[in-house]
């Protein structure tokens, strides 16, 4: 039987016997010789035949399964492979067996990578040979291995699962429900996240909680979205803000230090919510690189410039980006109607793009822009707006105007955009930071009605409680640059307050008694002041691992439109199946 993984045969198994199985990566005829590259799960060893003494060299083909046994030699000089674990040495093959022949793949595994994702999605367990998906897998698996390690022996933390056949759970998105068969007319709905069960477990004084928990939702997906994702899942009792910030930041400190060798500021730096969008027009800012947005409001205030001002006097904001080269480099055609930038931001709600060009030398700076705007200011403002923005010549203004939270939302989106165009993003930077003071509440303009920011179970800053509806959270945020890592809060344990909550997001009495009675209940009979924190396994996961997508870490992921393209999942079922679940199909 085997004796070693492929890229375990090393020099130190010199002129010894070893046997290994596992799959033909590749294999070439070298006249007289066959060599044939072995892979299994911890990577490759060369082999090399004659097949004089075993004929059966010639008829292996790519991904056979096969078992052999050799004497481990030296590579002659020539053909040592620096970039292989086991480069210096080959298996002379004394024996050979076929296990499993295999049909000609649809693509060849060492190349998977360049091969359109949807064959790949198709032929997962090929595609899953490929060495870049097996170590992301593994990586995936260790940083598991040291999250458990560190909760349970360092903190003593348990383990706790929690039900997939739920009552649906408020983070925002849309639920995927289960028909109850011996329920008639009634649905399960698959965990959006164990919040509510993780409280209750506090109320029931489990103290310190985790699950690596699966979490379900039915929304629009992108590269660090999937349907159905997993999160580290965190709560703890008698811990206020800062301990939980602390507790967390230890815990990430440990992963950054093992899975990397980085050490992380400690404390890690902080932005407040309202600081965030300000400087940055995003609640989850990537801080590698500047290109901040500058208020102008107060400058235009004073200018001649209708446009602005009249945005100004109704309440909005006037920002900018000052794109350092951005002269030449974005042309009038990108800016105007119809260009890329323009569609960018007006897709985010923005009306047009004002722009400045500076131009000149340092010693006399020309503006050069569009009439109305050039027109209204005078020699003065033009000096003062050099200065505000502390523009160069070959430098370009681009402006925003109108609500704030639009503007902060297209400006914010456009200076991503540029960063990663201007090649201005330190990507050799770990940028991690809490995003703090997030508002309880934002407007729904759809609905009319104020919504929770993170969900309605977080408590709001105990300074605030005067009036809700303006009041800060007790929530945070963790951000890997510029990617949403994880969230948490200090939790609602009152039940007067958590019905505040419940009303000022327009939830009735009944409604929420109907919905939530059993934690409002709960929360009557003993609940600790509490809070926790849930991180995205798999981003966590994908940004270690450098990789572009969480599709990346993920064994069997869905695709855009939430299919799994190997088993054909979703399907049609029976319409047995449906009237056993009193459920009639109203599509075709
Ligand atoms: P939240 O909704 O912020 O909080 O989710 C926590 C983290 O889960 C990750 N995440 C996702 N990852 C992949 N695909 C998705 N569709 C997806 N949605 C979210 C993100 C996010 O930061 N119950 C609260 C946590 C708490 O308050 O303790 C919650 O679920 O990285």
């Amino acid at each position: 039987m085997r004796t070693h993984y492929c890229s375990h045969v090393r020099e130190t198994d010199l002129d010894t016997v070893v046997t290994v199985a596992g799959w033909v990566d590749r294999r070439r005829d070298h006249g007289g010789v066959v060599f044939i590259d072995l892979r299994d799960r911890s990577g490759i060893v060369q082999a090399v035949l004659d097949p004089q003494d075993l004929p059966v060299a010639s008829s292996l083909r790519s991904e056979y399964v096969i078992e052999m046994t050799g004497l481990v030699k030296s590579r002659p000089a020539d053909s040592v492979n620096s970039r292989l674990a086991t480069g210096q040495i080959e298996i002379k093959v004394q024996a050979l067996t076929v296990l499993n022949p295999a049909k000609t793949p649809p693509f060849t595994i060492a190349d998977a990578a360049e091969v359109d994702e949807k064959l790949r999605l198709v032929y997962r367990y090929l595609d899953l040979r490929r060495a870049n998906l097996r170590e992301n897998l593994r990586l995936r698996h260790e940083i598991v291995k040291l999250i458990r390690r560190y909760l349970e022996d360092e903190l003593e933390f348990i383990e706790i699962e929690t039900p997939i056949l739920t009552k649906a759970t408020p983070e925002g998105a849309r639920d995927y429900l289960v028909p109850s068969r011996v329920n008639p007319g009634q649905w399960y709905a698959l965990p959006q996240s164990p919040q509510i069960y993780k409280q209750i477990l506090m109320v029931a004084g489990f103290d310190r909680y985790y699950q690596i928990a699966r979490c379900f939702r039915d929304e629009d997906l992108r590269a660090d979205r999937q349907p159905e994702f997993t999160q580290l899942d965190m709560e703890m009792s008698f811990m206020d803000q800062e301990s939980i910030m602390a507790l967390n930041e230890g815990l990430v400190r440990h992963l950054f230090q093992k899975v990397q060798g980085t050490t992380l500021p400690n404390p890690l730096p902080r932005l407040t919510y309202q600081e965030a969008m300000d400087r940055y027009g995003s609640d989850k800012p990537d801080t590698r690189f500047g290109l901040e947005l500058l208020d102008m409001g107060e400058f235009f205030q004073g200018t001649k410039f209708k446009v602005f001002a009249s945005v100004l006097s109704g309440g909005g904001v006037v920002k900018c980006l000052a794109i350092g080269g951005g002269d030449e480099k974005i042309s009038n055609t990108r800016i105007k109607p119809g260009g890329d930038l323009f569609n960018l931001v007006a897709q985010f709600g923005a009306k047009g793009l004002a722009f400045i060009r500076v131009r000149g030398t340092e010693q006399e700076i020309q503006l050069d822009t569009i009439g109305a705007l050039k027109d209204s200011l005078s020699a003065d403002q033009i000096s003062q707006l050099i200065q505000l923005t502390g523009v160069k010549p070959g430098d370009l203004l681009l402006f925003g105007a109108g609500p704030r939270a639009v503007v902060n939302e297209y400006l914010g989106r456009l200076r991503l955009a540029l960063g990663a165009e201007l090649g201005v993003i330190d990507e050799s930077q770990t940028n991690l930071l809490w995003v703090t003071d997030f508002p309880m509440f934002q407007f729904n303009a759809e609905e009319k009605r104020l919504e929770a920011l993170h969900h309605p179970f977080t408590a709001p800053h105990p300074e605030d409680l005067a009036d809700l509806k303006t009041a800060r959270a007790q929530a945070y945020d963790l951000v890997w640059n510029g990617v949403e890592l994880g969230g948490g809060s200090v939790r609602i344990h009152q039940r007067a307050i958590q019905e505040q909550v419940f009303t000022a997001i327009g939830l009735t009495p009944e409604v929420a008694q109907t919905q939530f009675g059993f934690l409002l209940e709960a929360f009557e009979y003993g609940a600790p002041p509490h809070g926790g924190i849930a991180y995205g396994l798999d981003r966590m996961v994908m940004l270690f691992a450098g990789a572009a997508s969480i599709r990346e870490v993920m064994a069997f992921p869905k695709t855009q439109k939430a299919q799994d393209l190997m088993s054909e999942a979703p399907s049609t079922v029976t319409p047995q199946q449906l009237a056993e679940l009193h459920v009639r199909q109203v599509t075709k």
